[in-house]
């Protein structure tokens, strides 16, 4: 009996691993990961070493969240209900999938997490979980335990002699908070009132768009099949693609969010987001692909992106429609190359400019000037009488339009 457990070094997760031991009397390996939360994630060793857990993992995920996850999502520029760029659900599938390799390597039979039984994040591990090991098992604490207030929990930690950082815990912010290199996530707290405007202190990474320079500040992004390579000329890896946006997005006060979603449980949830790099990644993408994607291609992958989202949202990352979309949005990728300059200006992102070698622009055709024959404007009348014929046939017949 030994269980994989997805551990933050927080309270919450510290007292899941006590429980774990002495409910179902296993060994819990834990597993921390660094996913640009902005948190070290080395103390998660030494907590977990005091609870007595012998295997423990802790890994530096950054670069592998961005490159395989947030990228591929990027490529079909994909936001959940119009609004969210999906900074927690994105994070999930890598979760789970770490989570399932480590059981195989250690020959746990469950893996167990932190997530309620409200949420969307117990859907996202789980169906992960179950879809790359069938046969795992999960323990869910959340859903099973009666520690459902801060006070029984705080019990719990002085009968069980787990250390309570008092001083931290009244510091302790009021909000449920998920945070990696793709966003940070409020909720809770006064935000259950949809009406209630979020106070500007709970924002963390971005300054008030009122408050951000008055000087706008550009920024050249370089693109090769989808993804960002370089930024102002110099090459930066993908995770630092995302921190380099995250700071200049921050600074120009661009990426806040405040919003009411659909969670797949049923349930509406007021949710406040600031993703200012991811903010700047899909204008960007969208300004690079409109000058190389095909107009039926694009077109095709706005019809397809919010089921992609929804898969995404609803946890269905690692499934075979999930897989068969990306596959088709990563082909539609191979001409997607050249520059965007963006301007970022006190909560905007606007484009400046776009270039590429894979242009599909031709300006002879598109001029307002003399063409010189390049397009010819006859065309188009039987273009449009084609078009119409149906139209005209009905209206021929009597039909009337209203
Ligand atoms: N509502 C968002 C989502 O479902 C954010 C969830 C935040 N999760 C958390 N454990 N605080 O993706
Ligand atoms: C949770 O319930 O654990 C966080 C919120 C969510 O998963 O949607």
């Amino acid at each position: 009996k030994k269980v994989v457990l997805a551990y933050s070094g927080g309270l919450d997760t510290s007292v899941i691993a006590k429980w774990l031991q002495e409910t179902y009397n296993c060994e819990v390996v834990t597993f921390t990961a660094d996913l640009g939360q902005g948190e070290e994630v080395e103390p998660a060793r030494a907590k977990a070493k005091a609870m007595g857990i012998k295997e423990i993992y802790i890994e530096d995920l950054r670069e592998e969240f961005v490159r395989d996850y947030v990228f591929p999502m990027f490529r079909a520029n994909t936001i959940y209900e119009g609004e969210y760029l999906l900074g927690t659900s994105i994070a999930r599938p890598l979760i789970a999938k770490r989570l399932v390799e480590i059981a195989n390597e250690t020959g746990a039979d469950a893996i167990s997490h932190g997530a309620t039984g409200k949420g969307n994040d117990q859907v996202r591990f789980e169906l992960g979980a179950y879809a790359l090991k069938p046969g795992i098992k999960v323990i869910a604490p959340w859903r099973e335990w009666d520690l459902n207030s801060r006070e029984k929990l705080m019990t719990y930690c002085e009968q069980h002699n787990i250390p309570v950082d008092y001083a931290k815990q009244k510091t302790k912010s009021p909000y449920s908070m998920d945070a990696n290199l793709l966003h940070i996530s409020y909720e809770g707290g006064i935000l259950e009132d949809p009406w209630q405007e979020a106070e500007e202190g709970m924002w963390r990474w971005s300054v008030s768009p009122e408050a951000a320079p008055d000087t706008p500040t550009y920024v050249t992004l370089t693109y090769k099949q989808g993804d960002v390579v370089a930024i102002d000329g110099v090459d930066m890896s993908p995770a630092t693609v995302l921190e380099h946006l995250n700071k200049v997005g921050g600074a120009n006060g661009i990426g806040r969010l405040d919003i009411v979603e659909n969670r797949y449980v049923g349930m509406k949830s007021r949710g406040c987001y600031e993703t200012p790099g991811g903010t700047i990644l899909l204008k960007a993408h969208r300004a690079i692909e409109s000058l190389t994607l095909d107009r039926e291609v694009a077109h095709l992958k706005d019809a397809m992106m919010p089921r992609y989202a929804e898969m995404i949202y609803n946890g269905y990352w690692w499934s075979p429609e999930r897989q068969m979309l990306q596959t088709a949005i990563d082909e539609s990728q191979q001409v997607v190359n050249g520059e965007v300059r963006v301007k970022l200006y006190k909560g905007n992102v606007s484009i400046a400019g776009r270039r590429s070698d894979d242009s599909l622009f031709d300006d002879k055709i598109a001029t307002f000037e003399d063409d010189a024959g390049a397009y010819n404007q006859q065309d188009a009348e039987g273009f449009i009488k084609l078009n119409a014929l149906r139209m005209r046939i009905a209206a021929g017949k009597g039909r009337k339009l209203r």
